[in-house]
């Protein structure tokens, strides 16, 4: 399986191509009609491109790329500053507790979340029907369209 970084049917082939069997989709089904998540979460993704997310808690080797935010912008800024001297207590406010706030209440703000930098391939807030469906059109019209040209080059 791959996992991250695929939103789309072209990436989904490119998957296929480097061997996978199928691909994991985390931020991409966030934005779905489906998704148990708060509407200001998916308009959240709607309205980010590739440039906003962040690595945060890098120094503490518990890496995770997330949406950013003025909590994640404060949360870096500590990073910056402390250094190696970095605790988790120092951002604690950050990332602790954050998820039933931002996915259930809707606070977006609230502190650091994953997203990944599909964000800024995501355009639409689709069924999950509708999604596959269209990323296995997308797919296939890249194998016949292009990929099959190929076999009589
Ligand atoms: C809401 C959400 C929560 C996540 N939680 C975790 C987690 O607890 N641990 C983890 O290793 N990755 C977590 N991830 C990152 C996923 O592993 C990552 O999104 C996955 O590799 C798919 O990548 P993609 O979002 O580019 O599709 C989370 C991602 C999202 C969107």
């Amino acid at each position: 399986m791959a996992s991250g970084g695929v939103a789309t049917g072209s990436q989904l082939v490119a998957a296929l191509a480097l061997g996978a069997d199928g691909v994991n989709m985390g931020t991409r089904f966030l934005a779905t009609k489906e998704a148990p998540v708060h509407e200001n979460v998916k308009q959240a993704i709607l309205a980010a491109s590739e440039l906003d997310t962040r690595l945060v808690m890098r120094p503490l080797r518990n890496t995770e790329r997330v949406l950013t935010n003025p909590a994640v912008e404060r949360l870096l800024e500590k990073e910056r500053t402390l250094g190696a001297n970095l605790k988790f207590e120092d951002i604690i406010t950050e990332v602790a507790g954050v998820y039933p706030k931002v996915m259930t209440e809707g606070a977006v703000d609230a502190g650091a979340w994953s997203c990944g930098m599909v964000v800024g391939l995501i355009h639409d807030i689709p069924t999950c029907k509708e999604l596959i469906d269209g990323m296995m059109a997308d797919a296939k019209a890249i194998i016949r369209g292009r990929l099959d040209a190929l076999l009589d080059a």
